[in-house]
């Protein structure tokens, strides 16, 4: 009996020991929001998105929607952030990205996105390779000041590499945020659809 509540227990916790960072909530003000307020949460536990021609690219898996999700008021110009639940342990670049919506909360992802801010790995004068944001538990990035006023999903994404020698082996951990935001301009930056801007094969997806 013992023995058999010992082997449940580990069961139990086996879903911990293999727990994967998630973004899970906004930065504002320099106030980090309750998890999920303003976040999409995803169906997936956290499992990595693994296959960039999937729609659960654009927000993670079961998160085309954020019924019951906030929308938090900012603007352009803004200085805000976003946390982890727990620090990244894999090696990797983060990328941030913005897609102008009719709303918020009903937006699937399919509109267009622009980059507001990356993390990418730094290559040393020796030859080696530092990745600034390994270890690291928040980010945080400007909303560009030029933008139009309006309702829009930001896309957070951390591109695990530790896999990355075979097509289809990033893992992509991903979560989107529902903003408002105010001010700002009329820019129209280039726009690239998720699924479609990444290829498997591509530099930086698959390397060598
Ligand atoms: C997650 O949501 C998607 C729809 O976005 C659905 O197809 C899938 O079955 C859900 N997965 C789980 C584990 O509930
Ligand atoms: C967005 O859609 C939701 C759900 O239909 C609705 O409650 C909300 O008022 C809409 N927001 C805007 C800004 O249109």
């Amino acid at each position: 009996m013992k023995i058999f509540s010992c082997f449940a227990a580990a069961l139990t916790l086996l879903p911990l020991a293999t727990a994967h960072y998630r973004f899970n909530s906004l930065i504002l003000n320099g106030k980090t929001t309750p998890e999920w307020q303003y976040v999409r949460p995803s169906n997936n536990t956290n499992y990595p998105i693994e296959d960039v021609t999937s729609i659960n690219i654009r927000c993670n898996a079961g998160a085309a929607s954020g019924i019951g999700v906030q929308t938090a008021a900012v603007s352009a110009g803004d200085l805000i952030g976003t946390a982890l639940d727990i620090p990244i342990f894999h090696k990797g670049t983060l990328n941030i990205y913005m897609s102008k919506v009719e709303n918020a909360t009903t937006a699937d992802g399919s509109s267009g996105w622009f980059k507001i801010h990356q993390v990418p790995p730094v290559f040393d004068s020796d030859n080696s390779i530092s990745w600034p944001s390994l270890g690291a538990t928040r980010f945080y990035f400007t909303i560009p000041p030029s933008i139009p006023a309006g309702q829009y999903l930001l896309r957070i994404e951390h591109i695990a590499l530790h896999l990355a020698l075979t097509p289809k082996a990033a893992q992509f951990f991903l979560s989107c945020a529902q903003l408002a935001v105010s001010g700002g301009g009329s820019a129209t930056p280039d726009l690239v659809q998720f699924p479609g801007a990444y290829k498997a094969e591509d530099a930086g997806i698959l390397i060598s």
